[in-house]
């Protein structure tokens, strides 16, 4: 979205998100439904901040303790307590409408893909056309549900017919509502008090301001969109479309900015994670949650990472990461597991079959093959042989491990926590190290003991 032009400051915007969305079959709000790991109005929320000082009013309704608690205190709220209509929910947000707005936009938190310049140029047609309300209308290949537009003889719009209440001849009007309208704040504010409820299910409609004004000789304006900016999400079917086309836009977005993606469609890079120029990501990779990843990596082929926030020149294959931090010129996998508080720093190497939970890893320090580190502190340049465990746990409680720089830690040593080892000492293969070693020390056996000082 280009973000060139600044923000109105008599443009108040309303978003509409009291709906349960029967359709998602859920007992989750709509509009908190995910798309590329962001619940939905949140782009919304993001449209209207970009485009307006000030601050926007969210209606509320069903789960509204959840909504407000996922969205803070970014935008006003007002609760729509029943759903009565989308209408009735405008009706809902009048009173908080600023007094220094001139315009106010009307957006569905249910239809998070408008861009910018589609709503800086719906207003430029109000602007121009001295309109007391221009709709956003577009021609889906699917017409599904949307209300119909229906234009007079002299080509304006007179009318929108919602399906349920269409007659056959209107069910195949190819030009649809997309549910953004801009309105003049007075006149809105004014004729919202005209609305009547519907036959049979009293709600009320919003869409009928347009008979309204219409009827009343005031002008109504329009402006076209693309389908894949005003979609409304429904139903999971379309919600799969969102996600796909979302994932499209990041996708490309990352690719524009010099990240290398050897199969976008292949590749899921939620909204969250940023990546920097010159890194490949290979194809099976899913980058989600708050994480960031640095210049020039290698990630993937099927990297799962959560979370975590890695450095430059790092090279990360067939591994989970969750919650990890990785400094420069870190490498990790094939099939290694990195989990919460892992913190490896600049140039640790993890090769295959290794877990690390809690610890850290010194510069430079190794942990090849098939081991697993828990709540342990290990020095610079450690080697940890093969097969090694930290046994930190006894059933009951968490116990820690500290190692020194330099140490070698023998194949299959097992290091029974608590337990410390100094530097640059040496465990042999097989040990089990249930007390401290000292600085220079090599201990094997089980119990491991100790030899004689190293020189
Ligand atoms: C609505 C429009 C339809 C348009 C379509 C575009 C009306 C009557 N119909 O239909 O013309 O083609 O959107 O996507 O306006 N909401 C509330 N309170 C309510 C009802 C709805 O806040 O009482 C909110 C919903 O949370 C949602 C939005 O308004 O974000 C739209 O509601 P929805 O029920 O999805 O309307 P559609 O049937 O899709
Ligand atoms: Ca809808």
């Amino acid at each position: 979205m280009s973000n060139l032009q600044p923000p109105h400051s008599n443009l108040q915007i309303i978003i509409l998100a009291a709906g349960q969305g029967t359709r998602m079959k859920s007992e989750q709000p709509k509009v908190l439904h995910t798309i590329a790991g962001r619940p939905m109005i949140e782009y919304v929320i993001d449209a209207a901040t970009a485009m307006s000082r000030l601050r926007p009013i969210v209606v509320a309704g069903y789960g509204d303790d959840r909504v407000r608690a996922t969205i803070g205190d970014r935008v006003e709220y007002t609760l729509q307590a029943e759903q009565l209509g989308t209408g009735h929910a405008v009706l809902q947000a009048r009173a908080q409408i600023d007094p220094a707005s001139d315009m106010v936009l009307v957006l569905y938190g249910d239809t998070p893909f408008v861009t910018l310049d589609t709503l800086r140029r719906l207003i430029a047609v109000h602007s121009q056309a001295n309109a007391v309300l221009t709709l956003l209308t577009f021609r889906p290949a699917d017409l599904a549900n949307y209300g119909r537009i229906v234009r007079g003889d002299s080509g304006r719009v007179i009318d929108i017919v919602e399906y349920k209440e269409a007659t056959p001849e209107q069910r195949a009007i190819a030009e649809v509502n997309s549910g953004i309208f801009c309105y003049q704040a007075g006149w809105l504010k004014e004729n919202l008090s005209k609305l009547r409820p519907r036959p049979g299910h009293g709600e009320l409609y919003l869409t009928d301001l347009v008979s309204i004004a219409a009827q009343a000789g005031a002008t109504v304006a329009s402006a076209e969109a693309d389908e894949s900016e005003v979609m409304g999400i429904n139903d999971r079917v379309e919600l799969a479309r969102a996600e796909q086309l979302m994932r499209d836009r990041i996708n490309r977005e990352l690719m524009l900015n010099g990240v290398t993606l050897v199969d976008p469609a292949n590749t899921y890079v939620e909204a969250t994670v940023t990546i920097a120029p010159d890194t490949i990501v290979y194809p099976g990779c899913y980058l989600y949650g708050k994480t960031t990843i640095g210049r020039d990596c290698q990630i993937g082929p099927a990297a799962i990472i959560h979370d975590s926030r890695i450095g430059d020149h790092c090279k990360i294959t067939a591994s989970m990461l969750e919650g990890t931090t990785l400094e420069d010129d870190v490498d990790v996998g094939p099939f290694s597991h990195m989990r919460k508080g892992a913190y490896l720093a600049k140039g640790v190497h993890i090769g295959n079959f290794a877990e690390v939970k809690n610890s850290r890893l010194g510069p430079g320090a190794k942990q090849g093959h098939m081991s697993y580190l828990g709540d342990a502190t290990i020095g610079a340049d450690v080697n940890i042989g093969a097969g090694t465990i930290t046994c930190n746990f006894d059933g009951k409680n968490k116990f820690p491990t500290e190692i020194g720089e330099g140490t070698f830690i023998g194949s299959d040593t097992m290091l029974v926590a608590p337990v410390k080892i100094g530097k640059h000492a040496k465990t042999g293969a097989g040990s089990v190290v249930t007390r401290d070693v000292g600085d220079d020390e090599l201990v094997y056996g089980v119990p491991a003991r100790p030899k004689k000082k190293r020189d």
